[in-house]
């Protein structure tokens, strides 16, 4: 796990690819390099970047706005290192509640952020294309899963 840099961007838009049917934009990655309040990291196995995540904030609130890793490399962990990496970010960074949008039906995105203690709170109609489906609205309210005084 490490931040992405320029050189990540190629497979990182492979794996977009792989894992949307309306994939972010090589300019949309770029726009997120080097900015202050993004976290944007890869997951590298082997030498080869096979997953990404992206959070954003605005003082207490953050979304995780991207989390994916490629087909061949699923069910081994690598999306929950992703979310705790994430997540550990935003707690450090001062967040208080993290908030992200999946589709109904996918199923293994909503486990994984359930078993992280993200709860449904609302509903977006028809806000995903290709196919149009309605996104859960999850949130994440850090102050009650991270210990402030560790250790
Ligand atoms: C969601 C995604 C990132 C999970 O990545 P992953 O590396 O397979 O996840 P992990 O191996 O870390 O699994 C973590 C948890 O996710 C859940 N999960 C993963 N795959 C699952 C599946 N096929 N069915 C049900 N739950 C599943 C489980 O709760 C699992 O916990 P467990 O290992 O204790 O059972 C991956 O499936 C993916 O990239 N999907 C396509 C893109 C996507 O939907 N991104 C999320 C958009 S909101």
């Amino acid at each position: 796990m490490r931040p992405a840099t320029r050189q990540d961007l190629e497979q990182v838009l492979e794996t977009e690819r792989l894992c949307f049917s309306t994939p972010w934009s090589r300019t949309t990655f770029d726009g997120l390099l080097g900015r202050d309040t993004v976290c944007f990291k890869v997951l590298e196995v082997g030498g080869k970047v096979v997953g990404h995540g992206v959070l954003w904030w605005v003082g207490p609130e953050a979304e995780l706005a991207n989390l994916a890793v490629v087909p061949s490399h699923r069910g081994r962990g690598g999306g929950a290192f992703l979310l705790d990496d994430l997540l550990a970010e935003a707690a450090f960074r001062g967040v208080e509640r993290v908030f992200l949008e999946v589709r109904e039906s996918n199923g293994a995105a909503r486990s994984l952020y359930e078993n992280r203690e993200f709860v449904p709170v609302g509903r977006r109609p028809r806000y995903y294309q290709k196919p149009t489906e309605d996104a859960v609205v999850m949130a994440l309210d850090l102050a009650t899963v991270v210990d402030p005084e560790p250790g």
